[in-house]
C-alpha cells in the first residue's frame, strides 16, 4: 500500500469486509474498528463478525474497500486474511492497534489480519464522466445534500 492508499485507510470512519464461504456464496459486512499495521498489512477487530471469521477460516480470500463518502473516492484492497485468537502468541501485536480504538465496551474476539496482495481506486462515475464538472469540492457539496447535512466550518 502507498502511503496515499495507507492515509485513505487512515482518513476512512468505515470499511467493508467481502469473504466467501466454503461453496463461493459472498459475504459483506462492516467494520469501523480497523487499522493500518505496515506498508502489506491492515488489522480488523472480530467484535461481532462470526461469518466473516467462519469464512475466513475456511477461503483466506477477501476484498476489503474504504470510500470517503463525501469526496465519493476510496480503494480496494484484494488480499488474504488470516484470524489471529488471543490464545497465540502474536495476538497481541496485531491487536494493539485496535485497543484504543474499541476501548472496554468493545470486547476484540479475534483479530483479522488483511495482507494486501492488489489495490485498486474506486471513483464515482462522475469524475470519469462529467470531469469538467466535477471536482472534489464539488462531490463534496453534492454529498453534503444527499445526506442532508450540514459541515462544520470548525472542524
Ligand atoms: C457502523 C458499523 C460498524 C461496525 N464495526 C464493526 C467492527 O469493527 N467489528 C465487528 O466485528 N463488527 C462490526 N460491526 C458489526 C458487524 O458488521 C455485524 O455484526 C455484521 O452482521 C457481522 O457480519 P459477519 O458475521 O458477516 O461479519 C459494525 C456494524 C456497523 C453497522
Amino acid at each position: 500500500m502507498t502511503t496515499e492508499v495507507r492515509e485513505s485507510v487512515e482518513r476512512s470512519v468505515l470499511c467493508w469486509l467481502a469473504t466467501c464461504d466454503e461453496n463461493g456464496q459472498p459475504n459483506v459486512s462492516p467494520k469501523e474498528v480497523f487499522a493500518v499495521v505496515d506498508s502489506q498489512n491492515i488489522v480488523v477487530a472480530n467484535i461481532a463478525s462470526p461469518q466473516s471469521a467462519k469464512n475466513i477460516r475456511v477461503n483466506q480470500k477477501i476484498c476489503l474497500s474504504f470510500v470517503d463518502v463525501f469526496v465519493q473516492k476510496g480503494f480496494k484492497i484484494i488480499g488474504t486474511a488470516t484470524e489471529f485468537k488471543p490464545s497465540v502468541p502474536e495476538y497481541s501485536r496485531w491487536v494493539e492497534p485496535l485497543l484504543v480504538m474499541a476501548s472496554d465496551r468493545y470486547p476484540i474476539h479475534s483479530v483479522f489480519v488483511v495482507r494486501a496482495i492488489a489495490v485498486e481506486p474506486i471513483v464515482a462515475p462522475s469524475y470519469r464522466l462529467y470531469p469538467s464538472e466535477t471536482t472534489e469540492e464539488s462531490q463534496i457539496q453534492s454529498a453534503l445534500r444527499t445526506y442532508g447535512v450540514c459541515q462544520d466550518k470548525d472542524a
